[in-house]
């Protein structure tokens, strides 16, 4: 007959940049002018979820975020699902009796469902988060074959951050070199028990949309910064292999240091852009302090034990050297964003699924 549904669900979370991507050399298909390295959250917080349901009853490729139908006509949408159709291979579900074979799925439409568990576009990387698991589940559904790093470059053109999300742990994004981007793709460095000390603290400052869209601030910067040329060309290079480094040896002191100067140069870079771009919108009342903080924490302490990190949207993302100190910072973090604040201060802990608070 022709009533079946077949589905898939996926999960995905988000990821964190410690050295950041910011600017491309392709708009179109998202290719970096830098190589990047992030830190995926554990899949019980900061998630995607996403169903994508294929149908001969359905007339076209639909989608719903958070309940709400969107419009997939753009074109990081139809890059990706053109991609993954084209990897489409043939499906044999002998329990439902459903066969489709590769021409098929030429004409078949999909329905994709997603829900986000944190606020759509404040910074928190929930095109991260989106993308790579549209790419995943929609790859499950058509039986794509392609392996993650493979599915890493088709989620890279619906966002470049989605393409770190198909790996859990720490995972570099190579900017790759060949003009049609089929090196520019995510690998793992480390997968999530590596180093399960590290507990990553989430204060979400403000819950809302962020004023500029990371597209057109990328777009600016590149136009305008001489300082990203030198980031891009002198600084990241050297600095990606020494949180390479690291990340293997475990060196807290090293990451915390690299990750907060990197977190600052992108910022540098943005305020360097023409018109400037201020990420860090509520600076003085709420960043400086935690910045601070973390500083003379720091200093005090004679080795790092915090590092912070900034992305696109006021939220602070802070990185704990164990559980002991992950504690003790949400206690002084209270200060900044006493209880009655609106700040929502929470905690994930890399590799299991334990929640401090
Ligand atoms: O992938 P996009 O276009 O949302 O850009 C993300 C850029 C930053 O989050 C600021 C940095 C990064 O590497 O994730």
């Amino acid at each position: 007959s022709q009533k079946w549904v077949l589905m898939v669900t996926a999960q995905t979370p988000t990821n964190i940049a410690v050295i950041k991507y910011w600017g491309k050399r392709d708009e179109k298909l998202i290719l970096p002018v830098n190589d990047s390295i992030s830190v995926t959250l554990d899949p019980a917080h900061l998630c995607t979820t996403t169903t994508v349901s294929v149908s001969p009853t359905f007339d076209q490729d639909r989608m719903w975020l958070n309940g709400e139908e969107i419009s997939i006509s753009g074109g990081r949408f139809q890059s990706c699902l053109r991609e993954i159709r084209s990897r489409a291979t043939d499906v044999d579900d002998k329990e439902k009796g459903i066969k489709i074979t590769k021409k098929d799925w030429e004409k078949l439409h999909v329905h994709i469902s997603s829900y986000n568990n944190f606020p759509t576009a404040a910074g928190l990387a929930s095109s991260a988060a989106g993308f790579a698991c549209l790419v995943f589940a929609l790859g499950k559904l058509m039986n794509v074959k392609e392996d993650h790093s493979q599915l890493s470059a088709i989620a890279r053109q619906g966002s470049g951050s989605a393409c770190r999300s198909l790996y859990g742990g720490f995972v570099k994004w190579i900017m790759g070199k060949d003009d049609k981007g089929t090196d520019s793709l995510a690998v793992q460095l480390a997968d999530e028990k590596h180093w399960d000390e590290l507990v990553i603290v989430i204060a979400v400052v403000s819950s809302r949309q962020k004023e500029t869209s990371s597209t057109t601030g990328m777009r600016d910067t590149v136009e305008t910064s001489l300082l990203l040329q030198h980031r891009a060309k002198e600084v990241v290079p050297k600095r990606i292999l020494k949180m390479e480094e690291a990340i293997k040896n475990r060196d807290f002191a090293s990451f915390a240091q690299l990750t907060c100067t990197d977190s600052n140069q992108f910022h540098a870079v943005c305020l360097d852009t023409c018109p400037p771009i201020f990420y860090m919108n509520d600076t003085s009342h709420r960043q400086a302090p935690i910045i601070s903080l973390v500083e003379k924490w720091n200093r005090a302490e004679g080795t790092p034990q915090v590092a912070y990190t900034f992305d696109a949207g006021p939220n602070a993302v802070l990185i704990a050297r164990n559980r002991e100190t992950a504690a003790l910072l949400i206690q002084k973090l209270l200060f900044c964003f006493p209880p009655n604040s609106d700040a929502d201060l929470n905690s994930f802990v890399l590799g299991d699924k334990s929640i401090l608070k």
